[in-house]
């Protein structure tokens, strides 16, 4: 406790950024610090899981004292830590697991581990105070394409994900094939921004009817498709053009599968996290259907649209209010339910 408010510390490692947080009642962040591998994992196109525990072990500590340097506060004065228990890469979030663990035992404080989607959609509640439960949620990453439908705070179902490919996944195979480099959802954002999104109409694919699953392989397919067969045409690819009909083809598909969950559900809210949240085509369409049909459109600034701590430290207070905690034995879970 701080001037009256409840401290907590968020960790963050389950892929390729250290992240530490300090968040004041919930929503409040005074410290959001993220250290990104990026620059390490683009030589070899892609996270190297091996890599990335080796980066976590090093930077954990440093970034853990700068988020509290930063946010002015003492370890003492820390009421609460949560950390990203899973999914993700199980040798990077054992690094934040052992050291959430360490520093509770250490100085006595409560501990609770956080489902890494709950911290995605829990940006939202940093972004705009005044969002509360139920709402409709769509996590978009490089791991995950879910529609959840979130009754309360603890209280998420899971109303459907991806069968194959990630959103971003797709993409960032796509932008390896175009030669973008890595992460490509960023570069595809910004060369569709010159191209003629219905230059190619890829296959939209929405599987059964009321299915609110997602299948991205086989438009990828069809784009990595249409790209050689363009090469073996001997002629140029025109490459903004087919990013901006492929990145058409994606969010189509979800923004409409999106907001058919929240009329289904009678939710008047709708809120977008996870990395390629931060797509600009996305967000304007997803606005633009909302508004159509009366629902409010909620989505993070883009630094908390990608893996960061204050997010987990959100999401851990809420669990921490319902009296959800851990205690040491705590682990990480590489493949966690929702
Ligand atoms: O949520 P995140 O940081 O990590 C996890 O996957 O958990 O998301 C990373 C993904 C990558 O696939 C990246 O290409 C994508 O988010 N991304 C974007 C944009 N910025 C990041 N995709 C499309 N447009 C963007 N502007």
């Amino acid at each position: 406790m701080k001037d009256g408010k409840f401290l907590t510390l968020g960790i963050e490692s389950s892929c390729d950024e250290t992240a530490a947080a300090v968040v004041a009642d919930g929503r409040t962040v005074y410290s959001n610090i993220i250290s990104s591998q990026i620059e390490i994992h683009k030589l070899y196109g892609g996270v190297v899981p091996e890599i990335a525990s080796r980066q976590h072990l090093e930077n954990i500590s440093t970034v853990i004292r700068q988020a509290l340097e930063e946010a002015g506060t003492a370890p003492e004065e820390i009421d609460l830590i949560g950390v990203t228990k899973g999914p993700g890469l199980v040798g990077a979030l054992i690094i934040g697991v052992a050291a959430a663990k360490a520093l509770s035992f250490a100085g006595d404080i409560p501990l609770t581990g956080v489902h890494h989607l709950h911290g995605h959609i829990s940006a939202n509640y940093i972004a705009a105070p005044e969002l509360e439960p139920p709402f409709t949620a769509v996590v978009v990453s490089g791991g995950n394409t879910d529609i959840i439908d979130v009754r309360g705070y603890n209280d998420l179902v899971l109303l459907g994900a991806t069968r194959d490919d990630a959103a971003g996944e797709a993409m960032d195979k796509v932008a390896r094939v175009l030669g973008l480099g890595y992460p490509g959802g960023p570069k595809i954002d910004a060369l569709a921004g010159k191209g003629n999104p219905h230059a190619y109409e890829f296959k939209r694919v929405l599987l059964e009817k009321g299915s609110y699953d997602f299948s991205f392989s086989g438009l990828k397919t069809g784009v990595l498709n249409q790209i050689n067969s363009l090469k073996q045409a001997g002629e140029d690819i025109p490459e903004a053009d087919i990013a901006a009909s492929f990145q058409m083809a994606v969010m189509e598909v979800i923004v409409q599968k999106a907001v058919g969950a929240a009329l289904e559900f009678g939710r008047d809210r709708l809120a977008l996290a996870g990395g390629v949240a931060a797509n600009s085509l996305l967000r304007t369409m997803m606005e633009q259907e909302c508004e159509k049909n009366g629902i409010a459109f909620f989505r993070p600034q883009p630094v908390l649209c990608t893996d960061n701590a204050a997010m987990i430290a959100c999401a851990a207070y809420y669990r921490y209010r319902e009296g959800l905690t851990d205690d040491l034995t705590l682990d990480a879970c590489p493949v966690l339910e929702f």
